[in-house]
């Protein structure tokens, strides 16, 4: 079955294909800092082929910072970070190779206005990978229907709510068959509503059994959904565990005040 297949597959989480207990993001005593200020403070954390890893905490907390290095878009002064086997951080690595196992999705969705949303999605497919047009319609219809968003294809992004445009922004990266993505408070700038169906996608595509590390302030999805969730603090790894555990019993003051439980 191909990872395409898989991807559409609902229900109970498939085996990732793979080794089992292979972690598909290693970061080891990353040190990250800008100028004199020290932003991430030796994080380390493992995400395993399948997983979702939700990352929680406050504003200026690191969070996106550590999304941004384990794509490679940061330099890093310590630690090591391997991602899809690629080393990243340290000087150049294969940028190409790089953008093509991993996927990222950002608050803001950065559609091209000017294109259509069949357009927006193939533009990497057959610039970069060389597709056909039509080898490229193709997987856009594919991943608008993933995203539930058939009947869009020859819209412009102005003709869509924001949801709507955060779902093209995902299908667009899902046209590249990643092996991970990573999300960063994709939901931030949405109402309520919207937001409900943007993370609705995401849940499907965990349960294709996508790797996946999101960071976001949904906490009850994240609860629901996340294999595993990290809160930073200050630049470093607080708490972290499989989800349930870590939200029955807070270890810190802070993650417990974070979560509203008190301690
Ligand atoms: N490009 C940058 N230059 C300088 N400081 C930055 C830069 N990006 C982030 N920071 C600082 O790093 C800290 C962590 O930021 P960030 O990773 O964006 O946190 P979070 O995503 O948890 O809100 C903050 O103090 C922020 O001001
Ligand atoms: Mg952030």
């Amino acid at each position: 079955m191909s990872r395409d297949d898989q991807q559409t597959l609902a229900g109970t989480r498939p085996a990732p294909t793979g080794a089992p207990d292979t972690a598909v993001i290693k970061v080891r005593d990353v040190e990250k800092l800008f100028g004199q200020l020290k932003v991430l403070d030796g994080v380390s954390l493992d995400v395993m082929a399948g997983q979702m890893v939700a990352i929680i905490g406050r504003s200026g907390s690191g969070k996106s910072t550590l999304l941004r290095c384990m794509n490679g878009l940061e330099d890093i002064q310590g630690g090591d970070i391997t991602i899809c086997g690629h080393n990243v951080g340290r000087g150049k690595s294969n940028r190409a190779d790089l953008r093509r196992d991993v996927g990222m999705v950002f608050q803001s969705y950065n559609l091209f206005p000017h294109l259509t949303v069949e357009r927006n999605i193939t533009l990497a497919l057959t610039l970069v990978k060389k597709k056909s047009k039509a080898e490229a319609r193709q997987r856009a219809e594919q991943v608008l229907a993933q995203v539930g968003l058939a009947e869009k294809i020859d819209a412009y992004p102005e003709q869509l709510s924001g949801g709507q445009q955060q779902r093209v922004a995902i299908a667009r990266s899902l046209a590249l068959s990643p092996q991970v993505m990573l999300f960063d408070e994709v939901t931030s700038a949405l109402d309520p509503e919207l937001t409900v169906e943007v993370l609705r996608v995401m849940e499907d595509l965990a349960r294709g059994g996508m790797t996946m590390v999101l960071v976001t302030h949904e906490m009850a999805f994240a609860q629901r959904v996340a294999d595993q969730v990290v809160f930073m603090h200050k630049g470093k790894v607080w708490e972290s565990g499989p989800t349930k555990e870590l939200f029955a019993a807070p270890k810190t003051a802070e993650f417990a005040q974070f979560i509203g439980t008190g301690l």
